[in-house]
């Protein structure tokens, strides 16, 4: 696998390939990876010639009191891992290599769709992953680019730059990725101690209940988002920030709980948030 650092290098590699006739598929990460990422890798090497995973903790998409600093970092694990998944180059460049010191160019989505669940609390952070994640399709130009389902708001976000900028890049959502009992994968499990991954489980909890109710035929949004609220206040370290039911394009609040409606929360559990999410009648 081909570590590159700087943004000549990618350009250089992937100009090659693609006079070679490869698709390219991007996986965007921010490091620290796991099975959720490993997937993402798993299914842009089924779908492209060659496969380029970023490797960047965005210092623009996280607010002055969130946790970059802390953020975990493990860049040789990080090798090891997509290596195994046939990664064909990582791009892990320095916060220098990315943004000149004086960069005061943003992209941003300007309606509601980035102020609704996490934007509600995290009011810039949309922003810097749109701005970051349009540098990376400018920099490795993918045919395909791959995220989870998990940052379900993010995939919707980067869905809708993708199309008004007229990437004509192919994004595909892939499918949460789950531990065994319930939790879904996410870097920042790593925060929790013993006591607090326990009760990290009423984020699932909530989920599966959520998708048992609609699958019995359960459409009113109030009676579904009461009954999963009342999951997650039963846990004494939870602290709920939103539990929303949302259009899946355009994030705004529903009443009727249909296909393509997003069920989504954003949940403390100690000073973690965590989020989980699912689409009424699956991943689109
Ligand atoms: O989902 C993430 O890890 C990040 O938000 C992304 C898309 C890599 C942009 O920094």
């Amino acid at each position: 696998m081909i570590v590159a650092k700087t943004i000549r290098e990618v350009r250089e590699h992937v100009a090659q390939w693609k006079r070679e006739g490869y698709t390219v598929g991007l996986v965007p990460t921010m490091g620290y990876l796991h099975e959720g990422h490993a997937s993402l890798v798993d299914r842009a090497r089924k779908t492209c010639g060659k496969v380029v995973a970023s490797d960047f903790v965005n210092p623009t998409q996280f607010g002055p009191n969130e946790d970059l600093e802390a953020y975990p970092r493990d860049f040789s694990r990080d090798c090891a891992l997509l290596e195994e998944h046939g990664c064909d180059l990582v791009f892990y460049p320095s916060v220098e290599e990315m943004y000149a010191p004086n960069a005061a160019t943003y992209v941003e989505i300007l309606s509601e769709m980035p102020k609704q669940l996490c934007g509600k609390t995290r009011p810039i952070h949309f922003r810097g992953v749109c701005t970051v994640v349009s540098k990376l399709f400018n920099i490795v130009q993918p045919d395909y680019a791959f995220f989870g389902q998990k940052d379900a708001q993010q995939l919707a976000i980067i869905r809708r730059i993708a199309r008004d900028l007229s990437y004509g890049i192919e994004i595909i959502g892939c499918p949460i990725v789950r531990e065994a009992d319930g939790l879904a994968k996410s870097s920042r499990n790593t925060y929790l101690s013993p006591a607090e991954r326990q009760a990290a489980l009423v984020l699932s909890k909530a989920v599966f209940l959520g998708q048992e109710m609609v699958e019995k035929g359960i459409r009113d949004a109030k009676e579904l988002l009461a009954a999963m609220t009342a999951v997650i206040t039963a846990e004494p370290q939870a602290r709920i920030d939103y539990v929303s039911a949302v259009d899946g394009e355009t994030m705004q609040p529903v009443e009727e709980v249909r296909d393509g409606v997003l069920v989504a929360m954003a949940v403390y559990i100690g000073k973690t948030r965590l989020i989980d999410n699912f689409i009424v009648g699956g991943v689109r």
